[in-house]
């Protein structure tokens, strides 16, 4: 074992991220770190989860339990997915490829954003795992389809689109501005007859506008305030899970994503009606301080964890949790 994976194994998120820290100009940690503004919504993200407990329950004899679940047609062995980034060669040079190498290593999905330092056709080459090729809303609809075409033919398993980063990500005072702007309901029809492919609606947090993605005929939707970097002072993400769950039905995927940390942060997702939990910036963290080996190694720790507290809660698989072992405070 080369001394890097030894010193992998042995990590805690907290401890790969103080690592990334160190890799990283100070800056570049300040942008992937911080949310909008005061930070409400980012740090709400977490209370949220905090909030929801889960149920510890011993008495069953359950010995095994499986992590494995079928997301967007796709068997995977873990429902915690890689979130899409845009700028993330100023993270690590193999940026998309040490992203996809990881998720492939552990077994899970990766979105790629459009705004990528290499072509999605490279990154679906590099790594056997299924790919989710995620656009930005641009202005130049033409444009989009184009591009959206270009991925479909690269071989992504889905196509999407985050439909919130049209007034620009803004990190504390810093705005980022983009040539992107918010979709109509028809827009959105538009789009996803564009692609023959799975059509994924990233960056809802409103009922309305997920019965409209529904509407759209969208196969999977993602619950997301974009980790706050949007909106600030808005809704987090796991508060409005289980509503906008109840109002899709069972036609559409909910994915999450927004603050999640821990296994039993992704076990509460799940049993409130989430197939999957994308993660953000610690994804980031392991990326900067490892490269693939530290995807890979986020993306299981997180998974172990899941497994784990899946046996305390008497869960014996992460494609059927019951919505009874958490308790919503
Ligand atoms: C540095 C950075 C870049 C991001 N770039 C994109 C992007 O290009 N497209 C997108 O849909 N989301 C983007 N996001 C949002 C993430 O995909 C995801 O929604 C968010 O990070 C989840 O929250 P978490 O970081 O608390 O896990 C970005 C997030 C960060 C931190």
């Amino acid at each position: 074992m080369r001394s890097e994976e030894f010193e992998l194994s042995g990590m805690t998120l907290d401890k790969m991220k103080a690592a990334a820290q160190t890799k990283m100009k100070q800056d570049v940690w300040e942008w992937i770190n911080g949310g909008t503004e005061t930070e409400l919504t980012l740090q709400r993200n977490r209370a949220a989860l905090e909030r929801i407990v889960l149920k510890l329950r011993v008495l069953h004899g359950l010995e095994k339990v499986s992590t494995s679940v079928t997301v967007l047609g796709k068997a995977l062995k873990t429902p915690v997915i890689v979130a899409p980034f845009a700028h993330v060669g100023s993270v690590h040079p193999e940026a998309e490829m040490a992203l996809a190498k990881g998720a492939e290593k552990a077994g899970a999905m990766m979105f790629l954003g459009q705004v990528s330092t290499c072509s999605a056709k490279r990154v679906v080459e590099a790594a056997g795992t299924p790919i989710v090729w995620n656009a930005e809303p641009l202005r130049d609809r033409k444009a989009l389809i184009a591009a959206m075409n270009e991925a479909e033919q690269s071989g992504c398993c889905a196509v999407g689109v985050c439909v919130d980063d049209y007034a620009g990500v803004k990190v504390k005072e810093r705005l980022k501005p983009l040539r992107n702007k918010s979709f109509t309901a028809n827009e959105l029809k538009e789009l996803r007859s564009a692609t023959s492919l799975p059509f994924v609606v990233k960056g809802i947090i409103d009922i309305e506008d997920a019965l409209m993605a529904a509407d759209a005929c969208a196969d999977a939707i993602v619950v997301s305030n974009h980790g706050g970097r949007v909106l600030d002072g808005c809704q987090a993400s796991i508060e409005v899970l289980s509503d906008i769950v109840k109002a899709v039905g069972s036609g559409v995927e909910i994915l999450i994503d927004g603050g999640f940390r821990r296994g039993t942060d992704v076990l509460k997702a799940l049993a409130l009606g989430a197939r999957g939990v994308l993660v953000g910036r610690p994804i980031c963290w392991g990326l900067a301080a490892a490269g693939a080996q530290g995807v890979a190694r986020v993306l299981e720790m997180i998974t172990d964890e899941l497994q784990r507290a899946m046996l305390l809660a008497n869960v014996p698989s992460a494609s059927t949790v019951p919505r009874d072992c958490v308790i919503v405070g």
